[in-house]
């Protein structure tokens, strides 16, 4: 189904209607993470299953409401749940909270997800700072801007060559040298999911270029881009990716590591405002 910039205006006309000030941020929370949207000031909170079109989060570890108020004192739209290609929506439909906030007048997201360590050297409990993704979906034709282009949003043909926005990269990595918090860096690569990768899959992801490895956020950064809202991203490394075959991954160990990530991540997210 092609989602129509009416639709998204529909959508938006929503969600403005219910709060006082425009967001300025939108803030994508991962799996295990969304407690990070509980330090929200004056929050108005909408579930997704109440505003209209909004495909609802069905994972554990998703809340599936937004959360929009302040954080450092920036009006943020927090999106305490996303939604995944591999829960049976469209790339479109994934994607529709982007273009929301595009219609919304954000200006940056920032977007986090659990990730499995693909590089050696992480363990869980780092934070990734994401510089590059390796977008296996799109690269085999799930691109969520696949069919009529929506001129008013982007071009036909957008530029990714930095997808993730340089400067805000530095003030992340600054961020996290005040706060004496050890920033890994490294290549996110996106999959569908829902099956954790075998090992041989990981091999060839390592040879790839990557460093994590998890099931979201490409096609949300694609989208992001191609409206020319800025982006920076946090991956939350939550287990080690097997890549000789002797662990098993488990949905309930990325859920426990978010525990550990999200004061990490809220320490560098708030920094990162409070310079904006
Ligand atoms: N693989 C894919 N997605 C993930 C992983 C993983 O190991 N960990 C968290 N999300």
């Amino acid at each position: 189904m092609q989602i129509t910039l009416e639709t998204i205006d529909r959508v938006a006309g929503a969600i403005r209607s219910k709060i006082k000030d425009q967001p300025r941020l939108g803030l994508i929370l991962g799996t295990g993470l969304g407690n990070l949207a509980e330090s929200v000031e004056e929050p108005v909170i909408l579930p997704y299953a109440e505003i209209p079109e909004w495909p609802v989060s069905t994972v554990m570890g998703h809340a599936g409401r937004l959360v929009i108020g302040r954080l450092e004192g920036q009006p943020v739209l927090v999106m305490q749940g996303r939604i995944h290609y591999y829960e049976g929506y469209s790339m479109q439909q994934v994607t529709l909270p982007v273009r929301v906030m595009q219609r919304l007048g954000i200006e940056i997201l920032i977007v986090t997800n659990a990730a499995g360590a693909i590089n050696p050297d992480f363990t869980p409990g780092d934070v990734m700072l994401i510089t590059d993704n390796l977008n296996f979906s799109a690269m085999a034709g799930l691109n969520p801007l696949i069919g009529p282009n929506l001129d008013e949003l982007g071009p036909r043909f957008p530029d990714m060559s930095q997808s993730y926005d340089r400067r805000l990269c530095e003030l992340a990595r600054q961020a996290a040298r005040q706060a004496d918090l050890p920033l890994r860096e490294g290549v996110y690569v996106g999959l569908s999911g829902p099956s954790f990768e075998s090992p041989a899959d990981l091999r060839f992801l390592r040879l790839a270029g990557a460093d994590a490895v998890g099931m979201s956020t490409v096609p949300e950064v694609i989208v992001a881009r191609h409206g020319g809202t800025r982006v920076l991203g946090f991956s939350g490394i939550s287990n080690k990716a097997n890549l000789d075959g002797n662990t098993v991954t488990s949905h309930e160990e990325v859920l426990e590591a978010g525990r550990i990530l999200v004061p990490k991540l809220e320490t560098l997210i708030r920094a990162v405002l409070r310079v904006l």
